[in-house]
């Protein structure tokens, strides 16, 4: 697909920005690290990495502390993800050295189809897949939750959702970064009755240090602590469906009753002495990750430098081409062949390192996917979010991510559940070539059809070396997350960072289109960046991006957590 740099691209690459760089609060100028030795949980919010760890005090394993987080997440941080929305998770169990993925990302309902967001002219109709009942995905979360915890947890099914309850029953003070959330999405929220009923005060927005009490939602979870089945044939697919139907959404009692989580191998590769698991597709990220690190291969890093225009350069250079190859071939594996192993091939890596010129940037027009037919011949080789990271005494660890989309989802509430909407629709390209809400295009194999899965960037990741754990990360930020992911590896693995700095260093990130290098602010010295624009990069600089989290495994047994220092989130371990 060639790259057109259309008014829509320059329309999108504005929102992109105001969606990057817009949003971020006031950075915190310490490490959010801390240090255990029986089990840690970090999350992107206080109230939830707390519920992860009294799981783990009372006994539970990581996948028990996982899922209490990720429903107290659903509570605190609704505008990030939550249980009307899914996500990716993975899994290594201590007793079988295996990390196993689970894919719980929402679907496309049955009366999805491939034109729906276009007008009569076939142009897509600004905002249809991001505002609005239309514009969510079958929601994953529930049964996702569920079906790990049936199969892997140690605590009863209630202890887990109980701190979720608590959250939403008593209330919970929120920061700004909520307030600011819920600002950015006001019209959408107070366009929707329900949604302006849990998230405002009568219209009024709430002020940071105010309790948000919501109740709907902990009748809600009160019923799936009950019995999890409820959300997809019960009270609550009924609500749900009956609010669409009133709604102008399409999800129907058929589409949640047919909803079902899908284990899938991740993709796991190697890098100097490490292996690497990551998710697979229908997420772009682990294949992506794989892909950039392949091209880096065994390029000197460190004596070029973390921070050397050199090594900049290298990565932007092996960025933009891997966002090029998902364009053009990453989609959900049930529908199209996705090339995982070719494209996570060290000989195509090689292929495409040879393209790289050191003393000048490819502008992304010159830059494409290779044919399918090139791509073939690598095929036989020996394949607003958030993040949360848990490790148990025994070393299971999950790392999860999950998601509604943009901030605050669809921006509507499902009456009477309390269940704020995805907007996952936009993660598929809606028309070829025409931007989503991160600037990602896509093609025919992300195009639209019934049950299929959106393409997703999400990079849940767990590394090991000799059969040990060593880190587990992850991270939001839509289209920056593959990257963000990318250098908290470099961070840890080649510059022996703790898991404090890897996290809040400062990051670079490119997409392919649009086509420029962004930086995050204050972070690089002007002269690396005068010396990359002279090799031809466009530069924008922006606050920062990312809100990542981590675990290391320090070589003196410890456990490292830590959150960004972007966000708000803590690292708690005992
Ligand atoms: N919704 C963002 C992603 O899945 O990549």
């Amino acid at each position: 697909m060639l790259p057109k740099f259309s008014s829509k691209v320059r329309i999108y690459t504005l929102f992109l920005t105001v969606v990057l760089f817009g949003c971020q609060q006031q950075q915190r100028p310490n490490l959010q690290q801390q240090r255990s030795k029986q089990g840690m949980a970090v999350s992107a919010h206080p109230l939830a990495s707390e519920a992860g760890l009294n799981v783990l005090q009372q006994g539970g394993n990581a996948v028990d502390a996982a899922a209490a987080a990720a429903l107290a997440i659903s509570v605190v941080e609704p505008f990030s993800a939550g249980i009307g929305g899914g996500g990716f998770l993975l899994l290594r169990r201590a007793e079988t050295g295996t990390v196993q993925a689970l894919d719980f990302r929402e679907r496309a309902p049955k009366r999805a189809a491939r034109d729906m967001y276009l007008d009569r002219q076939g142009k897509v109709r600004p905002r249809a897949s991001l505002d609005g009942h239309l514009a969510a995905g079958i929601p994953g979360t529930v049964a996702g939750l569920y079906t790990v915890h049936r199969e892997y947890g140690k605590l009863p099914w209630a202890a887990v959702v109980a701190p979720a309850i608590a959250l939403a029953e008593n209330g919970f003070p929120v920061s700004s970064r909520f307030t600011k959330a819920v600002e950015r999405r006001s019209d959408a929220i107070k366009r929707n009755r329900a949604a302006r009923q849990v998230f405002t005060r009568g219209g009024t927005l709430y002020r940071p240090g105010e309790l948000l009490v919501q109740r709907d939602l902990a009748r809600t979870l009160r019923k799936i602590s009950q019995n999890p089945q409820s959300f997809y044939t019960g009270d609550i697919a009924r609500a749900i469906a009956s609010d669409m139907a009133k709604n102008g959404g399409i999800i129907t009692l058929e589409d949640l009753k047919n909803y079902t989580p899908i284990w899938r191998n991740p993709v796991c590769g190697n890098f100097r002495t490490y292996q690497i698991c990551a998710m697979s597709p229908p997420s772009s990220g682990g294949v992506h990750l794989l892909q950039i690190l392949n091209i880096l291969g065994d390029a000197d890093l460190n004596k070029l430098g973390r921070k050397s225009p050199d090594t900049l350069h290298l990565l932007a250079e092996s960025m933009r081409i891997a966002y090029a190859d998902r364009a053009e071939y990453l989609g959900d594996p049930d529908f199209v062949t996705v090339p995982v192993k070719a494209l996570t091939s060290k000989n195509y890596a090689t292929l495409r390192r040879s393209q790289i010129q050191m003393s000048k940037a490819k502008t992304s027009i010159e830059v494409k996917a290779v044919d399918a037919q090139t791509l073939n011949r690598f095929a036989y080789e020996s394949p607003e979010t958030t993040h949360l990271t848990v490790v148990d005494k025994e070393r299971n660890v999950v790392s999860l991510t999950f998601t509604v989309n943009g901030g605050f989802g669809a921006g509507a509430v499902a009456a009477g559940t309390g269940i704020l909407l995805n907007n996952e629709m936009d993660d598929f390209a809606s028309a070829p070539g025409v931007p989503n809400l991160f600037g990602l295009v896509g093609g025919e194999a992300n195009s639209i059809a019934p049950g299929k899965t959106p393409l997703s960037s999400m990079t849940p990741i767990i590394v090991t070396e000799n059969g040990k754990f060593r880190l587990a990360a992850g991270a939001p930020g839509g289209s920056t997350i593959i990257t963000t992911v990318l250098q908290i590896v470099l961070n840890v693995l080649v510059y022996d960072m703790n898991a404090g700095e890897a996290v809040s260093a400062p990051r670079v990130h490119h997409q392919w289109l649009p086509d420029r290098l962004m930086v995050e602010k204050a972070g690089f010295d002007a002269a690396t960046l005068d010396d990359l624009r002279r090799r031809g990069h466009v530069i924008r600089e922006g606050e920062g991006w990312g809100n990542a989290n981590a675990i290391v495994l320090t070589s003196d047994g410890w456990l490292e957590g830590a959150a960004d220092r972007r966000g708000e989130g803590e690292a708690r371990g005992f």
